[in-house]
Order: C-alpha cells, then sequence, then structure tokens
C-alpha cells in the first residue's frame, strides 16, 4: 500500500496552497462588480459587462496614448470646435468613438451623451432593449495630450427611464443620485481605473503584461483635512470675492501647497488619495465654471462621496443639481470634508 506523502498538498483546502498574488491578479472589475453586488442576477451582470466594455475602452485609450508620439495622426487638433465653444484634439474624436464602439452590439447601452457630441448618439440595435445610457467625457485635460502629461476619461451609468421614443433623452434631466455607476480611468504613469457602484471606491491597476485591470485596493476613504488645494489661480481676477478671500486664507495660513495638472481627473485623483480641495469656480465670462454636470462634475462627486469626501457648487450638494440641459455647467468645490466646509464658509459669509 502507498502512504500518501507528509507534507502533500492534495489533501489541502486549493486557498491554502495558491499563490496569494494569483489570487488577486484574478480580481478583475467583472468579477469584483459581482462580488460587490453580492449577486449573479440579471442586474449584477449587467453591471458587470458595462464595466467591462469601460475597462476595454480605457486599454485602448490607453493603448494610443502610450505610442502617441510614435504614430501618426493622434497629436494635435483636428480643426474643429465642439459644441462647448473648445477647440477639438484628434485623441477627443477618437476617445468618444471608443466608447461607442465598445458599445455596440452589446444589448446594454442605448444611447450615449458625451462632451464632444451636441445631442446623444443612439446605437440602433440597442434600442430599445439596452436599459442603460452611458454620460462621459472622452479625454478630460486633453490639453495635456500633446506634452505627454497625465490624463482622463470620466464615466456615468444611469438607467434608462422611459422609452425615448422623441430622442430627446428628457430623463436625463435629473439629479446625480440617480448614477448606478461612476468613476474615471486615469492615464498616468500606470493607467488605472476608479470606479464606484454607490459601495466605497476601488482602485484598479492595468497590468500591460495581462491586458486586465487588476484590483489594486479597495474600499478607499479620502482623508478628512489635507493641505493641496488644485485651482487654476490665473483665473484669480475673474471670480468673485469669496473664492478670492478663500484663496487669500490659504497663501497666509501655513500647511498648504498647490497642485494643478490641467487635467481635473488627476488633480481630485491626488486630492482622493492625499486629501485637500479642487476648485472650479464661475468666471466672469463663465459664470457657472466651465466644467459639465452630467459628465464631469456629477460623476466626480459620485465618486468622492461615496470615499467619505464632498461636492458642492457652493450653494448645494453637486449631486442635488437638477440639470435643465443636456452639457449645463456648474461651479464645482470638491474634496475632503473639512476642506469643503472651509471653502464654503467663506463662499456663504458673503452672500449672508
Ligand atoms: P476637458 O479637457 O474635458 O475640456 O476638461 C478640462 C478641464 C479639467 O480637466 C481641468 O481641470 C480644467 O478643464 C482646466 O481648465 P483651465 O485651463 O481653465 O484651468
Ligand atoms: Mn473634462
Ligand atoms: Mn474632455
Amino acid at each position: 500500500m502507498t502512504e500518501t506523502p507528509q507534507n502533500s498538498t492534495t489533501n489541502k483546502h486549493p486557498d491554502q496552497h495558491l499563490d496569494k498574488t494569483l489570487d488577486r491578479d484574478c480580481t478583475t472589475l467583472s468579477r469584483h462588480v459581482l462580488q460587490q453586488l453580492q449577486s449573479f442576477g440579471p442586474n449584477a451582470q449587467d453591471l458587470s459587462a458595462l464595466m467591462s466594455r469601460i475597462a476595454l475602452a480605457g486599454k485602448l485609450i490607453s493603448r494610443r496614448f502610450s505610442r502617441a508620439g510614435l504614430m501618426e495622426d493622434v497629436l494635435g487638433f483636428t480643426g474643429e470646435v465642439n459644441v462647448q465653444g473648445e477647440s477639438v484634439k484628434k485623441m477627443d474624436i477618437y476617445a468618444n468613438e471608443v466608447f461607442i464602439s465598445v458599445f455596440k452590439q452589446s444589448g446594454l447601452v442605448c444611447r450615449l451623451a458625451s462632451e464632444e457630441m451636441e445631442q446623444p448618439y443612439y446605437i440602433p440595435e440597442n434600442c430599445p432593449i439596452g436599459r442603460y445610457t452611458l454620460l462621459y467625457d472622452p479625454i478630460d485635460g486633453s490639453s495635456n495630450t500633446d506634452i505627454n502629461l497625465s490624463l482622463g476619461s470620466i464615466f456615468s451609468i444611469r438607467q434608462q427611464e422611459g422609452t425615448d421614443l422623441d430622442g430627446e433623452a428628457k430623463d436625463l434631466l435629473q439629479n446625480g443620485r440617480k448614477q448606478l455607476a461612476a468613476g474615471y480611468i486615469l492615464y498616468g504613469p500606470s493607467t488605472m481605473l476608479v470606479y464606484t457602484i454607490g459601495k466605497g471606491v476601488h482602485f484598479f491597476t492595468l497590468d500591460p503584461s495581462l491586458g486586465e485591470f487588476i484590483l489594486t485596493q479597495e474600499n478607499v476613504k479620502i482623508p478628512n483635512h489635507g493641505g493641496v488645494y488644485s485651482v487654476n489661480e490665473g483665473n484669480f481676477w475673474q471670480w468673485s470675492e469669496p473664492y478670492r478671500e478663500y484663496i487669500r486664507y490659504v497663501h497666509s495660513t501655513k500647511g498648504y501647497s498647490a497642485r494643478y495638472s490641467g487635467a481635473m481627473v488627476s488633480d481630485i485623483h491626488r486630492i482622493l488619495v492625499q486629501g485637500g480641495v479642487f476648485l472650479y469656480p464661475g468666471t466672469i465670462e463663465k459664470p457657472q465654471g466651465k466644467l459639465r454636470l452630467l459628465y464631469e462634475t456629477a460623476p466626480l462627486a459620485f465618486l468622492i462621496e461615496q470615499a467619505g469626501g464632498s461636492a458642492s457648487t457652493g450653494e448645494i450638494d453637486i449631486l442635488e443639481v437638477v440639470p435643465t440641459k443636456l452639457h449645463q455647467r456648474t461651479p464645482l468645490i470638491i474634496g475632503s470634508p473639512e476642506n469643503v466646509e472651509k471653502v464654503k464658509s467663506f463662499v456663504k459669509a458673503v452672500e449672508v
């Protein structure tokens, strides 16, 4: 009779001899969504599939960025101006089309709305069965494209309400608490995908050798207070007095550092990790500021709130704002709760 060797692994539970990094490497985004929802039901499968396709979009955009200087027709402007009156970069158009393309034949997303399109884009084969709408900023911080600095993409998923037979997408004009999922992809030294489905905030990092986003940090919490303030101080002359007063306060108080990259995704990622506040107040030229609610400020507000932070227009929470049009702008104060309160105390003090 043959005896089983003493140190044999055959009788051990698989978890006892699995390499820990192997388990981590298998925690892909689609698996994580199912884990979060603790369900294999149809809604969980849909959200998991939606996040996988957003991840694919991130991989395609990341791949193009990583070889931008080596390829023709990646850098520079198209010569066109978008619905916001801003000059369009070739990468804005490419990334806009990537998100449309990854949702073709998905049966998931009937409509997409983005910074680069005046009207929502309908994918006929997905309508009417596609129950979701994707709202997105294909490239955030596109002025960084040609100088090889960090950029982002921002996304938000909402349930489609009604049939939208008139093609007006009026059901999108609701507050930010209607978001099912939101997050961003950060194209930095590594590419990260940060997301929430209303169950905390989670970091995934793209492993280029695998071509997969792998979980790197779960349930991220923003510090209550931080020393970073992030704002374009070149607009000082255009701000109302309360914002100028806040900046004077920061300039005369120990413990603050300015950081501003030109890509809000990068700046807010820093603040999420290290604490602080990002501001984009209204200006003389743009009284509601520059940033758009549905695909910039609302998704970031949802995410930062899920991490324990807050986001405000200065008057109300960003997530309470009900837009009257697709491309509506809002002022933004976002970050660590104490920093946001401090800014608001200046804004409110003068209003009274
Ligand atoms: P986008 O590239 O989508 O137009 O967004 C750029 C945004 C934001 O990312 C950044 O913080 C801000 O605009 C920079 O604007 P200013 O140059 O006015 O500071
Ligand atoms: Mn943007
Ligand atoms: Mn953009």
